[in-house]
């Protein structure tokens, strides 16, 4: 059990796309993955892996959930900071329940955390199906479900969950900013709306913004980026065309689960679905998908494969600061990249701008000292200095005598590192 509360924490949701029926398969490429230090789940819906993974003890470091449905994290606010007020709340609703007050319940937009989490919990508990649907509003829609007893307030459980989740970072967030918190060593387990098998098999109205074939290659984008860092990657997804060529770098194993997501039960039935790892799941003698997954992602910011389109000059600076990020990863310099991060997310929670030029703040200051970025001194880097032009100093760190230096501003348009 480790450090988890008694009884063990389960999620407190019913989420379309759970995944409980992978979760063996899941555990099993956890197994593989080794150790970690932070886990991260960035397509948060119920938790399953992350729940199961606090009863095992697996979790021994600070984790990062996160998902873009506000509703969604505002329930894991209101359980995590304010459980006894959820609890209550909750009980009022069981008292009141029926049809009436469920639309009523559903209608309304309440004020207080707590009472938003009762609001999510309770409909999720009594609504048709367990279907969390949104509308193009943004708001709950799914219809009464006509349930005997429904358990609408589990409060064992509600305190468990509020125990387990005390240290964890809870945040709305688009999955791409994971490439902001994970650092080498770490677990990050993609669970994403599901790349339709058929034009017709699509539900992406967990939250109003939907998830296209565009955000389907932005996350390979992602995952290929964190494997070449190190950072270990699972990701479940459907087993289509489309995710074999997007991630055929990576480790695919098909496993079977039962669809649920079609309202008619006729219609649901065991599809095949991906497990896809950054790292090999049981064959041996496999290359390792970091290394080429690092190949592909190199071919990348030589610019020979597809170009992503870049949409503002923030989007581009943000590139840019992966990229020398990147170098340093690339180059045994993990440790300065994982100061990077660290920094980043500070300036993230703090809600400031996190666009640096590292490269300057590598080649210390006018005399060659090491600079004090947010409290972290950050070493003074040969290659940082020639990046930006100025005097190589005696004490420069360079690790590898036969490392590139990143090319200057101004030469770079097809080359590397900016
Ligand atoms: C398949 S569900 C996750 C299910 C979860 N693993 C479970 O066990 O319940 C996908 C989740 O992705 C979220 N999502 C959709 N687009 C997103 C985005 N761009 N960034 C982050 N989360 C997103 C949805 O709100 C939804 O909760």
């Amino acid at each position: 059990m480790g450090r988890f509360s008694e009884p063990p924490p389960r999620p407190f949701l019913k989420w379309v796309g759970g995944k409980r029926q992978l979760l063996p398969e899941l555990l099993k490429a956890v197994e593989a993955a080794g150790s970690f230090r932070h886990y991260h789940e960035p397509f948060l819906g119920g938790g399953a892996l992350f729940f199961s993974l606090a009863r095992s003890g697996h979790i021994k470091a600070q984790s990062f959930l996160s998902d873009a449905n506000k509703n969604l994290i505002d329930a894991y606010l209101g359980v995590r900071d304010h459980s006894q007020t959820v609890i209550e709340l909750l009980e009022a609703h069981k008292r009141a329940h029926g049809e009436a007050h469920f639309y009523e319940v559903r209608a309304g937009v309440p004020r207080s955390l707590a009472k938003r989490a009762a609001r999510i919990i309770y409909l999720n508990k009594t609504c048709y199906n367990g279907l969390y649907r949104e509308n193009s509003k943004g708001r709950f829609n799914a219809p009464f479900g006509r349930y005997k007893n429904p358990l609408i307030c589990d409060h064992e459980n509600l305190l468990a969950v509020s125990k387990t989740l005390q240290d964890v970072d809870l945040a709305v967030r688009d999955f791409s900013d994971v490439l902001q918190l994970a650092e080498p060593g770490d677990l990050v387990y993609f669970d994403p709306p599901y790349n339709p098998v058929s034009k017709t098999a699509a539900f992406t109205a967990y939250f109003r913004g939907g998830f296209g074939a565009d955000a389907q290659h932005r996350l390979a984008e992602v995952c290929a980026e964190l494997a070449a860092r190190g950072v270990k990657v699972i990701l479940s997804n459907s087993m289509t065309d489309l995710t074999q060529s997007l991630y055929k770098e990576f480790h695919i194993k098909p496993v079977a689960a039962t669809r649920l997501v079609n309202s008619r039960a006729d219609r649901r039935g065991k599809v095949s679905e991906a497990l896809i790892t950054s790292f090999p799941m049981c064959r041996e003698g496999q290359p390792r998908a970091e290394r080429r997954v690092g190949a592909r992602v190199q071919r990348r910011v030589n610019g020979s494969a597809r170009k992503q389109p870049v949409s503002s000059t923030a989007a581009r600076a943000g590139i840019r600061r992966k990229l020398a990020r990147q170098w340093l990863v690339e180059n045994e310099y993990q440790d300065v990249a994982a100061l990077i991060d660290d920094v980043t997310r500070q300036w993230k929670v703090e809600g400031k701008q996190t666009r640096r030029n590292w490269w300057e703040i590598l080649a210390g200051d006018a005399k060659g000292n090491p600079r004090v970025v947010a409290g972290r001194r950050f070493p003074v880097l040969r290659a940082a200095q020639l990046r930006m032009g100025v005097p190589v100093t005696s004490g420069a760190l360079c690790r590898n005598p036969q490392e590139e230096a990143p090319p200057r501003r101004g030469t770079l348009r097809a080359r590397k590192y900016s």
